[in-house]
């Protein structure tokens, strides 16, 4: 049908559209205080860079990727996700390291569209690439906290794993295909196909029936590599000392094949709206990412945030409009409200005024349907008096304040 968004699409309509900006700008905020830099890359890319990295074996990759040829015989991929388009740019135009990228845009995965999940969606994502302390880990986890405090949602947990790296993984491999294959009765047949291709993707089954039996199975973040461990500690020990609140989770290793060691997820406590698209956000650490590409040794770590699931828990809590609405009720006032548009757009104070054919109430009307918090009313008794009548919608209250004054009283509201 023509006139309907395609499925697992969305619009985002006044006043979301605006939330949306003001989460961002947040975001941008925040993100500058520690020091990183808006990228802006495609939003497609050759298709062989998610194989190369986000895996050839995860749910992506192998599910949700829209691939196309394109007119040249080119394979391509709308992104599914931001990492590997941040890395080829940086290897491919020779950044200098260590260097800290921020970028917000939209991604694209064919999932079952239901409530926080989309198929076209919008993450905030960051990238450090080149730094390879402990201590990273925790500035851009407790760099992401702060960010929900700033926009007020507090109520969130981290939760934080660790998927070794290429040293323990094999060695942990052959543990956990000896209790898989002791189960295998018994999982999905999703899981089946996880067993053979890369065991440790089990964990990201959703159905309850294989949790309940991966709660029994060998868990990575036990069986770790020396080096590997003392990172994990050391995070650990730092996430008690900055008081972040974190928790730890054994079974969680992230859908994506590029993880080395720390792995976290921002799952917001207590009744989220979501449902069971818990997670507002997560990342890890891919030390090994860069050199997968071909590049030098190169440590990194990164995170993405869900921008849609973050505006579904905000709810309507950021969208107070400080819009004024000017009402003119004659010609001369129109002439006096033109004027007072002009300086207070002037003072950096948002305005509109009403079309010059309405009365007080079909324009009491619009400035109502705008959600605009004051209306500004010029009528002839104001004129006379040199005064405007200023009425604030939410608190149903009005008062008469001196012309000269109005930019002042308007701008300590
Ligand atoms: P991810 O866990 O696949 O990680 O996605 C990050 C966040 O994007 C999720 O926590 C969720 O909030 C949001 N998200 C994912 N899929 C959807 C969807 N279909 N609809 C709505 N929101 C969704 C990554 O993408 C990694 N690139 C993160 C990263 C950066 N790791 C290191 N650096």
């Amino acid at each position: 049908m023509i006139l309907s968004n395609p499925k697992g699409t969305q619009d985002f309509l006044p006043p979301y559209g605006d939330q949306k900006a003001l989460v961002e700008n947040e975001f941008r905020k925040v993100v500058s205080l520690y020091g990183f830099s808006e990228i802006v890359n495609p939003t497609f890319e050759h298709t062989e860079l998610y194989l190369r990295s986000t895996g050839l074996t995860t749910d992506i990759v192998t599910k949700q990727m829209y691939t196309f040829t394109d007119k040249g015989n080119r394979e391509l991929a709308l992104r599914p996700e931001g990492t590997p388009g941040v890395v080829r740019a940086v290897l491919q135009n020779k950044l200098k390291l260590p260097v800290r990228l921020f970028y917000i845009g939209p991604m694209f995965r064919y999932e079952r569209p239901q409530k926080g999940r989309y198929r076209e969606f919008f993450q905030l994502g960051v990238e450090v690439i080149g730094e390879s302390e402990p201590e990273t880990d925790v500035e851009i986890i407790e760099m992401g906290m702060r960010f929900f405090n700033q926009i007020n949602l507090s109520d969130l947990i981290v939760k934080v794993n660790s998927v070794g790296c290429p040293i323990c993984r094999p060695k942990f491999r052959v543990q956990l295909r000896l209790f898989l294959d002791k189960n295998l009765e018994q999982i999905c047949d999703d899981c089946k196909i996880r067993v053979e291709q890369n065991p440790m993707r089990v964990f990201d089954c959703k159905v309850e029936k294989c949790k309940e039996i991966y709660h029994d199975a060998p868990k990575i973040s036990d069986n770790l590599c020396y080096d590997c461990q003392n990172h994990f500690q050391a995070v650990l020990k730092e996430l008690n000392e900055r008081k972040i609140p974190f928790e730890l989770d054994k079974m969680m290793v992230r859908g994506l094949d590029y993880y080395t060691r720390t792995a976290f997820e921002f799952v917001p406590t207590g009744s989220s709206e979501l449902g069971s698209q818990d997670s507002v956000g997560g990342g890890g650490r891919y030390d090994n990412l860069v050199e997968d590409f071909g590049g030098p040794k190169t440590p990194a770590i990164g995170f993405a945030l869900g921008l849609d699931r973050i505006l579904i828990c905000l709810g309507n809590a950021l969208t107070s409009r400080k819009l004024v609405y000017i009402i003119a009720l004659d010609a001369q006032a129109l002439k006096q409200g033109r004027q007072l548009l002009d300086t207070l757009r002037n003072a950096e104070i948002p305005a509109l005024i009403n079309p010059p054919d309405k009365n007080l109430r079909a324009a009491l009307g619009i400035a109502d349907n705008l959600s605009c918090e004051y209306v500004i009313i010029i009528g002839a008794n104001e004129m006379q008096k040199k005064v405007y009548t200023l009425k604030n919608l939410t608190q149903r209250s009005q008062q008469e304040i001196p012309q000269d004054k109005i930019v002042e009283v308007l701008s300590k509201k």
